[in-house]
């Protein structure tokens, strides 16, 4: 069966994209990552995308319209093939009009057991609030943040003295284990119904 071509969208080191490539080369991927995009010209991610022959696209949206930009990055998606779209560590709001264009094939990695802790320092809040799991969540993204249906989570114990940035290192061990094997479940449930 033919590949899904995936586009990812990264705002910075893009371990997570990363791993989506590391895991899209392997025969029964059923992906391919067509083109690695991202809002930071200067994302580390882009570099690394570019060096293993991956078509890369960077737009900064500095100065432009919020539907402009948009609109350049819905281009080369498009341009590129692209059936489905992967967040990996892209930190811009996506409006609604772009996430109504892709209803349904977009989904996020996210540094926390949603529905806790939606937005931003995810472990700073689970540290203060004495929980003693955190984890990570990948789920379709919608709308309204954070909050659309949850494909899969992985929890890792909160130790004593972790500190935001020991408890993030943890979490994100289990993103790159996570993320690809929720993404490739999720592209083997499609069918060509699914299809624009
Ligand atoms: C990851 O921890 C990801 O879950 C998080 O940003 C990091 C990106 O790292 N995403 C969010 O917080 C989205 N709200 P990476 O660039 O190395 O993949």
């Amino acid at each position: 069966m033919a590949k899904r071509k995936l586009g990812i969208l990264i705002s910075g080191r893009g371990s997570n994209m990363a791993s989506l490539v590391e895991a899209s080369r392997t025969n029964d991927s059923p992906y391919e990552v067509v083109l690695v995009a991202s809002d930071k010209p200067d994302a580390a991610g882009l570099e690394w995308a570019a060096e293993r022959g991956i078509p890369i696209f960077a737009q900064s949206p500095k100065g432009m319209p919020k539907a402009e930009y948009e609109a350049a990055i819905d281009s080369a998606l498009r341009k590129a093939g692209v059936e489905a779209i992967a967040l990996a560590g892209y930190m811009r709001l996506l409006s609604d009009a772009f996430v109504g264009r892709w209803q349904g094939r977009i989904v996020n990695i996210h540094p926390s057991l949603l529905p806790k802790y939606k937005g931003l320092d995810t472990h700073s809040r689970a540290l203060e609030a004495g929980d003693t799991v955190a984890g990570c969540s990948v789920h379709i993204v919608t709308e309204e943040l954070d909050a659309g249906e949850l494909l899969g989570q992985a929890e890792v114990p909160v130790l004593p003295g972790d500190t935001p940035h020991s408890l993030a290192v943890r979490v994100l061990e289990q993103e790159h284990l996570l993320y690809p094997r929720v993404v490739a479940e999720w592209l083997n449930r499609w069918d060509c119904s699914r299809l624009p």
